[in-house]
């Protein structure tokens, strides 16, 4: 069983790596062989729009764009589960993370009837995470997480959101111009909430990891 985990923050050692970091453990211990990327070392964009992937005799399901993410994107096809972390940037996922979805999903969409080329099964784990406590996600970015679930469902698989949310954006909130947060509030929750995340992360990693 393989899984391929892909952080789509920026920061490598924070929250979302954090998380995803046990997630892979959970994989791993489930008996899964994983793979970890982190996409914003990969140089690439979003979809360029150059259709090669609608030409007539093309290979389905295969990004031609030559860059770095194409190959990740055919190691996610060919994957039993991916689990995949992007921090809340502006109510959205990260951009580097918004031009996989657009690469992934969209050399996989038939533009002669809108079907899925894509046959195979990929399990999909999305994290979230972010400044936002529980109650404003699920009164704000609840949509984006069910968007997410829609667009990952293209690989057939299940698909399971965890939001982590409310998390510590810097160890010193003294430093920094960030009035509006609560600095103890903050400490917190990393003290009391955080562990429960990453304990649902190796249990997310478990369960895709595990195979169906
Ligand atoms: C550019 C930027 C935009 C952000 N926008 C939001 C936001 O709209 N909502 C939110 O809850 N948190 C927002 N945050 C906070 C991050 O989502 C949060 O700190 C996250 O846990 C960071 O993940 P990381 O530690 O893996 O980098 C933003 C952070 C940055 C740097």
């Amino acid at each position: 069983m393989k899984t391929i985990i892909l952080n789509g923050s920026p920061r490598k050692s924070w929250n979302t790596a954090m998380m995803l970091k046990e997630a892979r453990k959970g994989a791993e211990s489930a008996g899964a062989e994983t793979e970890y990327i982190d996409l914003f070392d990969l140089s690439y964009t979003g979809c360029r729009s150059c259709l090669a992937c609608k030409r007539k005799g093309a290979e389905r399901c295969k990004c031609f764009w030559k860059d770095d993410l194409s190959p990740v994107i055919d190691r996610i096809f060919a994957a039993d589960a991916m689990i995949i972390g992007s921090p809340i940037y502006l109510g959205d996922v990260t951009s580097q993370v918004h031009g996989l979805i657009e690469r992934l999903h969209f050399c996989a969409l038939s533009y002669d009837d809108y079907s899925n080329y894509f046959s195979g099964r990929v399990d999909v784990g999305v994290i979230l995470t972010m400044n936002a406590p529980k109650a404003y996600f699920d009164l704000a970015y609840g949509q984006k997480a069910k968007e997410m679930e829609q667009v990952f469902k293209a690989l057939n698989g299940s698909v399971e959101v965890y939001a982590c949310c409310d998390t510590l954006q810097v160890n010193d909130y003294s430093r920094y111009n960030m009035a509006d947060f609560d600095a103890d509030h903050k400490k917190e929750m990393r003290e009391k909430q955080f562990p429960q995340d990453l304990e649902n992360a190796f249990r997310m990693g478990a369960r895709l990891g595990g195979g169906r």
